[in-house]
């Protein structure tokens, strides 16, 4: 550190070290000297830095962060910083009811909080299962202090019978095993375990691998710190090295707005495409877009990055897992790939004081079988499509899904070879989804649309990870593994289903899918970008007016406070389902 920085006066001394206001000083001083901490360091002058630990026994994901703290500490003392190590409130993707969706708005509330009201001059954010990341991200932007953010990594490759299972992915096809009565309820279970064989986060390109990547690409990461699996030493190195550049930011107050710009997003956009990543990517990076103070739309996330091809080869969309992701390169091969096409922003700057170009630029894939060459792709134009029509103002299909099952049967019109139409059998919430969808009474054939509704961030609190429902045991036994199904709830990342989803706004906030009826005939159109309800304007009026008689969309009722309290202020997942009136409090460390 030159002279300059280290006389830089961090925001903490307001707290720890300020003669002006001897009482408070006193006060604050005291009770962080109990457990050792003496007065010395602490009116120091050196920056204090959090750990934002998202790790505990609630949080299986994210608990090796636990142990990982340690050497971050160790590389934030080595580098002149002090430790304060505390929790955020804990998001377990798949533990949590009614869903881990409502949970991301909470722990960003709470983190808010926590950055802003206490002496804490740059943070680490231990970022790993699904809404750990974006809610961690969120909090950073909002306070804008220096933040890094740190991967716990992904669980090493499951493996069942000499085939690797990946974790989430694994339940899909399990499921259509039990209900075609190919295992029963132990082997089920078996199966499913099996793809979790450590500690650490999903090892599929699920929500998790995707927003720690994408976290990378945004450069809030060091480079390659994104696919070091969970127990590898690399990533306990990893840890250290990171704790040693946090103290390092914070004396060059490298914030997150300097490193989240525009085009920091229009690169991840396009990483997310070349890696296959989740379709929960638009609603969390248009979410801390919008806490950052970004313009970036939905739209932008087709015209940005439909056309990139799909690079890595993780299931769902292809067939490896995390360890292999790792050992072929990681973020920095895939950027790499994209950047000698020109289509990465090379001056975007990262974490470490140089650009992604700079770290990126020249590395090799290590194992073309899992990340491609750009010349060598495994699918084309893998990026998002974004629908719109009389159903709703938004939502997205993920193409490079769609099987060739698929395709035969829905897209093998010459004439008309984008566009399917078909009966709409509607369910409302995933409960009444399960209670009759083997029901023969619907009639559900394989020409059958299915749609989920009241299932958004209003209708089921957080907005639920159901839009993608299998077919009646009766059709899977026939062949027919996949339904076209559309909805206002979310999908897990995990699951390859080629779903039109994340429907903007939802049936609770009263979008057209609160006056679809079971019978009515529905058309996508994936080249015009279109889905409607084919009825007449007069008679989708009417449906309309009908509903605001009856009071709107009937969903159930609130369960606890913060269920009450997000709805009644959270946004569409369109613009990032954000708790609308954060998004104003920006930049908000020195007030
Ligand atoms: Fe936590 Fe997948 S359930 S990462
Ligand atoms: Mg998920």
């Amino acid at each position: 550190m030159d002279d300059t920085s280290s006389k830089r006066r961090f925001r903490s001394q307001a707290w720890f070290n300020n003669p002006a206001n001897a009482d408070m000083t006193a006060l604050y001083l005291e009770r962080y000297l109990n457990f050792g901490l003496t007065q010395a360091e602490l009116q120091s002058g050196k920056p204090i830095i959090g750990i934002a630990q998202t790790g505990s026994d609630l949080s299986p994901c994210n608990r090796h962060h636990l142990v990982l703290a340690q050497r971050l500490r160790e590389g934030i003392r080595e580098a002149g910083g002090i430790v304060l190590e505390f929790p955020v409130h804990p998001i377990q993707e798949t533990g949590k009811r009614p869903t881990a969706g409502l949970d991301r708005n909470l722990a960003y509330l709470g983190l808010v909080e926590v950055l802003y009201g206490y002496p804490l001059d740059a943070v680490v954010l231990t970022i790993g299962c699904d809404k750990t990341t974006p809610a961690c991200l969120m909090a950073a932007a909002t306070v804008n202090i220096p933040a890094i953010a740190l991967s716990v990594g992904p669980m090493l490759n499951g493996w069942h019978h000499g085939e690797r299972t990946g974790s989430g992915t694994i339940v899909w096809k399990a499921r259509q095993m039990m209900a075609a009565g190919e295992i029963d309820y132990e082997g089920f279970i078996k199966l499913v375990a099996s793809s979790a064989p450590s500690t650490g986060y999903c090892n599929t390109m699920g929500t998790a691998t995707t927003m720690n990547s994408l976290a990378e690409a945004l450069g809030m990461q060091l480079p390659g710190s994104a696919a070091i699996p969970a127990p590898y030493a690399a990533r306990q190195q990893m840890a250290y090295e990171t704790g040693k550049r946090i103290v390092e930011m914070a004396y060059e107050d490298l914030k997150p707005s300097d490193i989240l710009t525009k085009n920091a997003f229009i690169n991840a956009i396009r990483v997310n495409s070349a890696i296959g990543g989740s379709t929960n990517a638009p609603i969390h990076l248009n979410a801390l877009a919008r806490h950052i103070g970004v313009e970036l739309s939905i739209d932008e996330w087709q015209s940005y990055g439909e056309d990139v091809p799909l690079l890595v080869n993780l299931q769902p969309a292809g067939e490896y897992l995390g360890e292999d992701y790792y050992h072929a390169g990681g973020v920095p091969a895939v950027v790499n790939q994209l950047m000698e096409q020109g289509l990465i922003h090379e001056d975007a700057l990262t974490v470490n004081g140089r650009t992604i170009g700079d770290n990126c630029r020249g590395t090799v894939i290590e194992d073309e079988r899992v990340i491609r060459r750009f010349s060598e792709p495994l699918k084309e134009r893998a990026g998002f499509r974004v629908l719109r029509g009389n159903l709703f103002d938004s939502a997205i299909m993920k193409t490079s899904v769609i099987s060739d099952e698929f395709r035969d049967r829905y897209l093998s019109d010459p004439n008309d070879p984008d566009a399917f139409e078909g009966r709409a059998i509607v369910f409302d919430g995933p409960e009444d989804y399960h209670h009759r969808i083997d029901d023969p009474s619907l009639g559900i054939d394989d020409r059958t649309l299915l749609f989920m509704r009241g299932a958004g961030p209003i209708g089921y609190p957080g907005a639920a990870e159901v839009v993608n429902m299998r077919p009646p045991a009766y059709l899977i036994r026939e062949g027919v593994h996949a339904l076209p199904c559309i909805g206002d709830g979310r999908q897990s990342g995990t699951s390859g289903s080629p779903s039109i989803l994340n429907a903007s706004p939802e049936a609770a906030a009263g979008g057209g899918l609160a006056v679809l009826r079971t019978g009515d005939r529905v058309r996508i159109d994936l080249k015009n970008g279109s889905a409607n309800i084919l009825i007449s304007d007069e008679e989708l009026a009417a449906r309309h007016a009908e509903l605001k008689a009856a009071g709107g969309y009937k969903y159930p009722k609130s369960q606890t406070p913060w269920q009450e309290i997000q709805r009644s202020m959270v946004g569409q997942m369109g613009e990032g389902a954000v708790l609308e009136p954060a998004v104003k409090y920006q930049d908000i460390s020195h007030t």
